[in-house]
């Protein structure tokens, strides 16, 4: 199971503190188990881990069929209806994949001409098959990316037959999209009204991808499920892995750090970071509170973010990714002369020295001023992914509550959405497009 230590806060809060917190995460968390705080028609997410089991078999004869009829599929997504996905294929990915195995590729989550010029470039006339998800079915840039690559899919593949090589996961019954579905006839797989979208990687919006990827699905819902039951403790000894992270993270928070950063050595997660950017950035930062999420990998940025880190602005604390065991074997080679500087690790695992970066660079921080959580992931693999996403799901809605704020909802990405339709001429938008423009002539 993973594990968390709160050792390296302890010189920056005292224990009578964090009790009280952790009483209070506490009766939050059985405010959310009961279904009675803010976002309360959202909870979906809290027990899929349980009931998704029933759809597997049929997400997994989808996977199948598509890896059998085509070399790549794109997944057509944005925010929550892309990064579950990317970040547990990106965890468990080869980066240097070899050609022949099915590959999965995205779009839909930007609007670059560049990226989407490369992208049809990459397809050109391979066999390739696009599965668009998108809740509400109306999100403009998953919009885009499939009527661009539907009109690609059927250059090659011809009107009549282009159908079969789509697949939609969307609402039950209302948008665009599900609409679309219909009338062309694709296979569809549903995202339960109940289940926002970055919370959503249990569903057909995570697990399709995964399993098309080639990943085991069923590990990763079973990690999920391993977590559920553990998050369940209440006991007053505070044993409950979300409780203790919700309660030290509002701690600090309190204490002006105002600014987590998210920290692993294995650049396969960078992607985990994304996701959990967006899982605590959208369901916190509201009503002037919140806070702010952000990531690095380390060592790499130990060269750029480290300075900052050790010596900037003292608002700062991290929560560190510890990954216990890789995947491979790598040592450091013996060589004959020592020309290099290296000798004293000569033979040793790349991990061993991993790790000792990992343990010098938390002490260095600690005695800067910056506090470290760190969960302890026994290895990047379906099962401890499956954990730790959902353990920073049930620690995100309680640290909400904690907050004070509705975890669920997202009023503020709207904002943008309006400006863009107003300046590009959606009808309807007319009055604010005038206002819009003379506010951008004014800045010219
Ligand atoms: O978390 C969320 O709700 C958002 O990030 C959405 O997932 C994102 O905006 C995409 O929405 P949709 O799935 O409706 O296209």
């Amino acid at each position: 199971m993973i594990s968390i230590d709160t050792t390296g806060i302890s010189s920056f809060i005292d224990e009578d503190e964090i009790r009280a917190v952790k009483t209070n995460a506490l009766r939050q968390l059985a405010l959310l188990r009961e279904g009675k705080g803010q976002g309360n028609d959202f909870l979906g997410w809290m027990t899929l881990p349980d009931s998704i089991e029933e759809h597997i078999s049929a997400i997994k004869t989808c996977a199948e069929r598509l890896r059998n009829q085509a070399e790549v599929t794109v997944v057509i997504g944005i925010g929550g209806s892309y990064l579950g996905a990317k970040a547990v294929m990106e965890a468990l990915a080869d980066p240097f994949r070899s050609e022949g195995a099915h590959k999965v590729v995205f779009a839909g989550h930007t609007l670059s001409e560049d990226y989407h010029s490369s992208l049809l470039a990459f397809l050109g006339k391979r066999k390739f098959n696009i599965v668009v998800i998108s809740k509400s079915g109306t999100t403009t840039e998953p919009a885009i990316a499939f009527r661009i690559l539907r009109d690609q899919l059927i250059k090659n593949s011809g009107k009549s037959d282009y159908a079969r090589f789509v697949v939609a996961v969307t609402d039950a019954r209302k948008g665009a999209l599900r609409d679309l579905a219909g009338k062309e006839g694709y296979e569809t797989f549903v995202i339960p009204d109940d289940v926002g979208g970055r919370y959503s990687v249990l569903t057909p919006v995570g697990l399709l991808p995964i399993a098309i990827a080639g990943f085991d699905a069923e590990a990763f819902i079973k990690g999920m499920k391993d977590m559920t039951h553990a998050t369940r403790e209440s006991n007053d000894n505070f044993s409950n892995i979300a409780i203790i992270y919700a309660a030290a993270r509002n701690l600090l928070y309190g204490k002006g750090y105002s600014t987590e950063i998210l920290v692993s050595f294995e650049p396969s997660l960078v992607y985990v970071a994304e996701w959990w950017k967006q899982l605590f950035g959208e369901s916190e930062g509201k009503k002037g509170k919140g806070i702010y999420p952000s990531s690095v990998i380390f060592t790499t940025d130990l060269h750029s973010m480290g300075q900052y880190i050790q010596d900037g602005e003292r608002k700062l604390f991290e929560t560190m990714i510890s990954v216990v065991n890789p995947r491979h074997r790598v040592e450091v080679p013996i060589a004959n002369d020592d020309s290099d500087g290296i000798g004293f690790i000569a033979g040793r695992r790349l991990t061993e020295v991993n790790h000792k970066a990992e343990a010098g660079t938390r002490l260095a921080h600690i005695d800067g001023g910056v506090p470290v959580i760190t969960i302890k992931l026994p290895q990047a693999d379906e099962y401890n992914l499956g954990q730790l996403m959902y353990f920073f799901e049930i620690s995100c809605a309680v640290s909400g509550y904690i907050l004070g704020i509705n975890p669920f909802d997202q009023p503020g990405v709207e904002s943008y959405k309006k400006n863009m339709f107003a300046l590009l001429g959606k009808p309807g938008y007319e009055s604010e497009r005038e206002r819009l423009e003379k506010k951008l002539e004014n800045h010219g």
